[in-house]
């Protein structure tokens, strides 16, 4: 790896899953025009979330990453944006009101746009052609037209990613984040779920904390965090011609930004050493993630590790293991035992998802939830045997009410996949299920906290 980092030092580095744009005039006006329009987020802002993420790694507060697998032109909608915000909001109130640790609340929105594929070509019929990429890219419509790669996509993606994160900053600092909504942000369809009767209990007590707090003299007017939240993005930095355009150097310290998201990611097939995508994270000054799945050897991990936080700052780096059910209680301590013995500041965060997908007898890609939860519960087993901090989840869900991933208190069978089944990538969690979930989350960290108070004592 070359010593000199520049934007466009990837260039020089092995690209996998990067589209190649046969429209070669068309990129670089792409690019030009995208390097004109202005940051989505400020440097200070990607800072800020680091120090939260720090906090992370000292084991005083917990990550909640959750979003589309992939955001869509067909899917942009202001209810679809809300909708997915308040499912958050409720998985970090019962996040917060079991463990009492802060939640960092982190979104796979504003910028969810390209998707690496296990295969570069699709074939339907008698027909193939090249796979759907994600919508900077290209369409999901499988003509010869609508998969070609088309540079002005991103334009188009960055107009979608600076309206959504528009209104997600309106709705956490303009009122709607307000605990004393609490109970507004269930939504209708949740009435089904046993698990929005006990939000509605959790919602309850904290009306009543509230309450008591005014008697005292502390109300949202004179404490401003019980009115807003702090709500921060993230997608894969996948697209590199994107990222780099949106690049910049931060005026105040000099350093480069990536300013497409507070958060990057590299996928799990993109962090091999040496890799452009490694090359591109490694210059810029956000906190980032790297997803380890099966392949990824502990000595493999501590060389990324050195490359991507030389100076281990705590909150730089997020590990986000992404095993399958039947596979991280065996894989993930060698991982954790390696970055503790070489003393590396780290978040890990589990994503329950990507590696639990199975083809259902109907045909459709789907992820049983049993099985994710049982993977949950595998990474907390792990994090409590190694004495580390299970810091954060990482999941694709959504706020409308689909039928994706099968199982959950409302059962989803694998007839009902059929029913609604939007997604333009992998299955999501419905609103219901996210809430399930979070309830699970909230009971293995609490029995961290009871380890961890057992321990000091
Ligand atoms: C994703 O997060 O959508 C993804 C592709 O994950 P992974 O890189 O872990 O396969
Ligand atoms: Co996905």
């Amino acid at each position: 790896m070359s010593k000199t980092w520049t934007p466009d030092s990837w260039k020089r580095h092995e690209a996998k899953h990067l589209p190649v744009y046969e429209d070669a005039q068309g990129l670089a006006e792409a690019e030009a025009t995208m390097a004109n329009f202005p940051p989505l987020v400020f440097a200070g802002e990607a800072r800020a979330l680091k120090a939260r993420l720090a906090d992370v790694v000292e084991g005083r507060a917990f990550l909640l990453q959750g979003g589309d697998c992939a955001e869509s032109f067909a899917e942009f909608h202001p209810n679809n944006i809300r909708d997915t915000f308040r499912v958050l909001l409720q998985m970090a109130v019962v996040l917060t009101f079991a463990s009492k640790l802060p939640v960092v609340k982190v979104g796979r929105m504003a910028g969810q746009f390209a998707k690496p594929r296990s295969s570069p070509t699709e074939t339907i019929g008698d027909m193939t052609l090249p796979s759907y990429l994600g919508d900077n890219v290209n369409s999901i419509e499988f003509t010869p037209d609508g998969r070609r790669n088309d540079p002005m996509r991103m334009i188009r993606a960055y107009s979608q990613a600076a309206a959504t994160l528009n209104l997600l900053r309106a709705f956490a600092g303009g009122g709607y984040a307000n605990l004393r909504q609490v109970h507004q942000w269930t939504l209708d369809f949740m009435g089904r779920s046993p698990w929005a009767e006990r939000f509605k209990d959790v919602a309850d007590r904290i009306g009543e904390a509230l309450d008591f707090m005014e008697a005292c003299g502390v109300d949202p007017e004179s404490v401003p965090q019980l009115k807003s939240t702090d709500f921060y993005t993230s997608h894969e930095a996948l697209l590199l011609p994107y990222e780099q355009a949106l690049t910049r150097q931060d005026s105040l310290t000099g350093q480069w930004y990536d300013t497409s998201a507070h958060m990057l990611w590299i996928g799990d097939r993109t962090r091999f050493a040496g890799s452009a995508h490694v090359e591109f994270l490694r210059g810029v000054g956000n906190p980032i993630g790297m997803k380890c799945g099966p392949s990824l050897e502990p000595d493999a991990l501590i060389q990324l590790l050195d490359t991507l936080n030389p100076a281990r700052e705590p909150g730089r780096v997020t590990l986000i293991s992404r095993f399958g059910h039947d596979k991280v209680e065996a894989g993930l301590p060698r991982l954790v035992r390696a970055v503790q013995r070489e003393g590396h500041p780290v978040v890990w965060s589990c994503d329950p998802m990507h590696g639990n997908v199975i083809k259902s007898e109907s045909g459709y890609k789907t992820r049983p939830f049993d099985r994710i939860l049982s993977e949950v519960k595998g990474f907390f087993a792990v994090h409590r045997a190694e004495g580390t901090h299970a810091g954060g989840i990482h999941v694709e869900m959504t706020g409308q009410d689909v039928t994706e991933c099968t199982g959950g208190a409302v059962a989803i069978t694998d007839e009902g996949l059929a029913d609604r089944y939007h997604t333009h990538c992998d299955p999501r969690l419905n609103a219901a299920q996210s809430l399930e979930l979070a309830f699970l989350l909230a009971e293995m960290l609490n029995l961290e906290m009871t380890e961890r108070q057992k321990q000091a004592a």
